[in-house]
């Protein structure tokens, strides 16, 4: 698969491991940035790795900032999106059958890199059930249709 991997300066360092374990299971691995632990804004790179995935430019995205929420946030905004916050293995391999997710999140100040390292593998490799599952997913993407452009302002 093609993954699209982004983070902020408290993601760095756990970007650079994971971007190994993708290339060590044979998947391609767009960097969209940062280049090194600098103080940078979650949303600049939360938002180029969700494009890539909304545009269908990579069929996955990677994406870590200190707690996971606020690339979570991000991702979430963007059509077609399905982000999951995943800091265990559960959540990582129910993302996938239940949600089809295909954003990873994580938090690089929460996880440990081999705990990191066993939650990606688990997220890339298992497969969506469909089902049920499916009629739920066309209820959110349902959702994201008909309050497209709503607003509060009144
Ligand atoms: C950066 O200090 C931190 O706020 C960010 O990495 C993330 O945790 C935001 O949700």
């Amino acid at each position: 698969m093609k993954v699209a991997i982004g983070s902020d300066h408290a993601g760095f360092q756990l970007k650079e491991e994971l971007k190994k374990v993708l290339q060590e299971m044979g998947h391609e691995c767009i960097d969209f940035g940062p280049g090194g632990s600098e103080s940078v804004d979650y949303p600049d790179f939360g938002e180029k790795v969700s494009l890539a995935v909304s545009s269908k430019t990579v069929d996955r995205g990677v994406l870590i900032c200190g707690t996971g929420i606020g690339m979570s946030i991000v991702a979430n905004k963007f059509p077609d999106i399905r982000a999951s916050l995943c800091n265990d293995l559960y959540t990582a391999r129910f993302s996938r059958l239940h949600n089809d997710a295909n954003v990873l999140v994580i938090g690089g100040r929460i996880v440990g890199i081999d705990l990191a390292r066993e939650i990606l593998k688990t997220w890339m490799t298992v497969e969506f059930e469909g089902g049920r599952h499916l009629r739920r997913l066309q209820k959110i993407k349902s959702i994201e249709e008909r309050y497209s452009g709503w607003t509060t302002k009144t």
